[in-house]
């Protein structure tokens, strides 16, 4: 059932859950994945960076991650368990292989996915006395109209980095690394690199 969210509104998000959860009960499972990319240097042509185009960028893909899971969580809490060990549901977040080799004129997007892969353990930590497990995927680089605006030159200079496959990948891939994480009862706290090896350079 899609529900139309502003993911970075705080009464827009509560509005979903409240919908997803009058059809369908209080989500055990919640995905994060909105986010939007953000290229500008720190120090550019015209100065220091624009802060409140830095802000935007955290504001979507990091606020937002945070506002998702704190009330999606809390909601989680109120569930009984599943089982006799305690589990009452998992939240994936998205962050990126940037979090880890962050490029030159990606800082705010480094820095909201970086913080997305440093909350992990620390989350799954605060949340385990209630149940709820919490996991990151960090992709590299994938089909998806994010991705669509990368000029060839640089989608061959990244890929031909990978070890194996050399080539983007699908969001096939991408679902089929969620689903079997949030299968798996044993993952948890775990920031998961999806990038065939590749590792990014400065620029
Ligand atoms: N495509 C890649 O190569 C790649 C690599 C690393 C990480 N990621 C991450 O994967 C996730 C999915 O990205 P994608 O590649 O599918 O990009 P995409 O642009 O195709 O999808 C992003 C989605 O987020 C939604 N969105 C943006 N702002 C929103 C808001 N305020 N509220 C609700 N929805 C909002 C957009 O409408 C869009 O549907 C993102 O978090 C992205 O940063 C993508």
């Amino acid at each position: 059932m899609p529900v139309a969210c502003n993911v970075a509104d705080d009464s827009s998000v509560i509005a979903a859950l409240d919908a997803a959860e009058a059809a369908d009960g209080v989500a055990r499972i919640v995905v994060n994945c909105a986010g939007i990319p953000g290229s500008m240097r720190l120090v550019g042509r015209e100065g220091p960076v624009d802060m409140a185009r830095f802000s935007q960028v955290i504001g979507v893909n990091l606020l937002a991650t945070v506002s998702m899971m704190t009330k999606a969580a809390a909601r989680m809490m109120t569930l009984d368990p599943l089982d006799p060990d305690g589990e009452r549901g998992v939240i994936v977040n998205t962050s990126s292989i940037t979090a880890f080799e962050g490029q030159i004129g990606q800082g705010a997007y480094v820095a909201s996915k970086g913080a997305i892969a440093a909350m992990t353990i620390q989350v799954a930590r605060e949340f385990a006395a209630n149940g709820v497990q919490v996991l990151a995927i960090a992709p590299g680089l994938f089909h998806t109209p994010m991705a669509a605006d990368v000029p060839p030159e640089v989608d061959g200079a990244i890929t031909s980095d990978a070890i194996f496959l050399r080539c983007f990948g699908e969001p096939e891939d991408f679902a089929d690394l969620r689903l079997s994480m949030i299968q798996n009862p044993m993952l948890n706290g775990e920031v998961i690199r999806l990038d065939a090896g590749v590792r990014l350079r400065a620029r």
